[in-house]
């Protein structure tokens, strides 16, 4: 589980090769600990998992989710390349304009510390190393990409679930202005595991589509561009 994420540790250094090759493992490792602070102890996963009885409703027992109700989360890409910050934001502030309410009116920091433990356990898997460069997308040709590939399951403006759509609501602000560039690259080139989001990365066989690096960041910033 966690050796599948690995290799991609690996990456700068191969890039490297050619050149004098500078084993520097500072900067990588500095940003994926920024990833993860919350302490996943025994008290804080019982904590959590007591406080997701409330989510269960939408997001399935063990977080396996129920398609147009609620996302999964217990997903081995997703949980890879989702900080603490993120999970723990989405979760105080909710997704306006989405059945996903603001839960920080009822749990305080501790319990929704406690449900990112929780979810953290039912996946354990190392944090990915993300791409947070700025986006280098032309939003004209991403509108192409996310008409013709994206809109299909997550709908024509990307509303997602309102809009019958079985992915989530990918197009709105609340989601994009929380989700980061380098999560977004890697959740469209890898996917989002045990869902019907499949990666889009060019080396993917079973892709829905394959679509070159230029094409993702011109997805993005299509998506950035005209988040509502
Ligand atoms: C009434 C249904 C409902 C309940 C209850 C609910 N959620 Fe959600 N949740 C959603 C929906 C719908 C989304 C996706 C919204 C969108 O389209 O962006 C979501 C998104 C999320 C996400 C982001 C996952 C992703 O892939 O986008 C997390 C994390 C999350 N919810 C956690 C929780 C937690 C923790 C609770 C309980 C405290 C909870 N939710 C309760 C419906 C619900
Ligand atoms: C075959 C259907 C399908 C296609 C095509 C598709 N997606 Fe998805 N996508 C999904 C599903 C299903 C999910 C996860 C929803 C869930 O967990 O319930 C998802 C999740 C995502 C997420 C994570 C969102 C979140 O709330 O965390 C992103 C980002 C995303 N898709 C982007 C894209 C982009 C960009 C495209 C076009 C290049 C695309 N998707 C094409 C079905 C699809």
């Amino acid at each position: 589980m966690v050796r599948l994420f690995t290799p991609l540790l690996a990456v700068p250094m191969v890039l490297l090769a050619g050149g004098v090759v500078e084993a520097d493992p500072a900067p990588s490792e500095a940003s994926t600990a920024k990833m993860r602070w919350v302490v996943g102890s025994a008290e804080n996963v019982a904590l959590g998992k007591a406080s997701f009885g409330t989510c269960m409703g939408c997001h399935n027992i063990n977080a396996t989710g129920r398609i147009g109700i609620g996302p999964r989360i217990a997903s081995e890409s997703y949980l890879a390349a989702a900080s603490d910050d993120f999970l723990i934001e989405t979760i105080r502030d909710g997704r306006a304009g989405t059945t996903m309410v603001p839960w920080g009116a009822v749990f305080g920091e501790a319990e929704i510390q406690g449900v990112v433990a929780y979810l953290r356990s039912l996946h354990p898997v190392e944090p990915v190393v993300l791409d947070e460069s700025e986006l280098r997308g032309d939003p004209d040709k991403g509108a192409i990409v996310f008409r013709n590939i994206c809109s299909g399951c997550h709908g024509r403006s990307g509303a997602g679930y309102q809009e019958t759509a079985n992915g989530t609501g990918i197009g709105r602000k609340a989601f994009l202005d929380a989700a980061s560039n380098g999560f977004l690259r890697f959740i469209v080139s890898e996917g989002k595991s045990q869902t019907k989001m499949r990666g889009f990365a060019a080396k993917n066989i079973t892709a829905v589509a394959n679509l070159t690096e230029q094409q993702i960041e011109d997805t993005i910033a299509y998506l950035r561009a005209n988040a509502w």
